[in-house]
């Protein structure tokens, strides 16, 4: 029997293969392994995934869970022993993809470009009043590493930036609010609202009709979260009171969205189908040896979960 620690891998070939490689040539004295049936479950410390495998209890040693994206949602925590390291995501791939897609979305929204593109379907040739940057507040829901990462992209524009966090976080050039009692102070002054927080029983239907009625009168929303946060009708609701005036969404629920939902025809809704940030693998396998590297030092590893907080 092996007593080389294995690294079970659970996704897709393409993935597995670039994994592979990369372990073989940073971490040889581990073995990786994509299919679980050529191992000895008592071999097993790592195991990367997106779903936990119904047969986890098998692995009597394993030590860390990997989480194949940068969420931990999907997991059914309750399922995994205390003694289990859960860890998200953290690479550079998925943090490039998330600034790339919220400056696009924030200038979208910022230089009107739904109005726009009404006025384009009906051949109308007119110029709205522009906002400069600065006058236009940006607000983040949820300051982790991703919703920082979004922010530097965006603070060369000039644009207002301020975010709100469960608890107190201080970064620079940015208005920092938290917790429940300076929510409504945080709304108020939030033109473009960023949902960048992460799915818990706390954030579930969370961007509802009384925070819509917290925003400036035309406030817009990039919810880049997870779908169950959003109450659908709700937002369509505030658009069409005009107390918003757009929402972009890279999350729904249910996901896919069905073809004959209300959002997808919704003239001031903007879809794309849960791409805004998407694992890449040779960035993600390298931020995965760096974890077990630091693992084994004994040092924390990069993205660990709070498993009682649950992010
Ligand atoms: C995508 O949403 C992810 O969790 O990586």
């Amino acid at each position: 029997m092996s007593s080389r620690p294995v690294f079970l891998f659970n996704s897709s070939a393409e993935r597995a293969a670039v994994f592979r490689q990369a372990f073989a040539r940073d971490l040889a004295d581990i073995i990786f392994a994509d299919d679980a049936a050529t191992v000895d479950p008592d071999d097993v410390r790592y195991l990367i995934t997106w779903k936990i495998p119904a047969d986890l209890d098998r692995y009597r040693r394993l030590e860390v869970v990997f989480s194949i994206g940068a969420g931990v949602d999907q997991f059914d925590r309750a399922g995994l022993a205390g003694g289990i390291s859960v860890v998200r995501m953290v690479e550079d791939g998925i943090v490039r993809m998330m600034q790339e897609y919220v400056a696009l979305s924030v200038l979208t929204l910022h230089r009107d470009w739904p109005a726009y593109a009404a006025q384009q379907s009906q051949g109308i040739w007119r110029a709205l009043p522009a906002l400069q940057a600065s006058e236009r507040r940006v607000g983040f829901l949820g300051l982790g590493i991703l919703a920082q990462a979004a922010m530097e992209r965006l603070k060369p524009f000039g644009f207002a930036l301020a975010g709100w966090s469960r608890s107190p976080r201080t970064i620079e050039g940015v208005a920092s609010f938290h917790g429940a009692a300076q929510l409504a102070g945080f709304l108020a002054r939030t033109d473009i609202l960023v949902c960048l927080l992460p799915l818990t029983d706390e954030t579930r239907g969370f961007l509802n009709a009384e925070l819509f009625a917290c925003l400036p009168r035309g406030a817009a929303l990039v919810q880049v979260g997870r779908g169950p946060q959003l109450d659908t009708p709700a937002l369509l609701a505030a658009l069409d009171a005009g107390l918003l005036s757009a929402a972009v969404l890279d999350v729904t629920d249910p996901e896919p969205l069905p073809s004959d939902h209300p959002l997808w025809r919704h003239p001031k809704v903007m879809i794309t189908p849960h791409v805004a940030s998407v694992t890449q693998p040779h960035t993600a396998a390298r931020a995965v040896i760096d974890n077990i590297r630091r693992h084994r030092a004994g040092q924390p590893m990069i993205g660990l979960v709070d498993r009682a907080r649950g992010y």
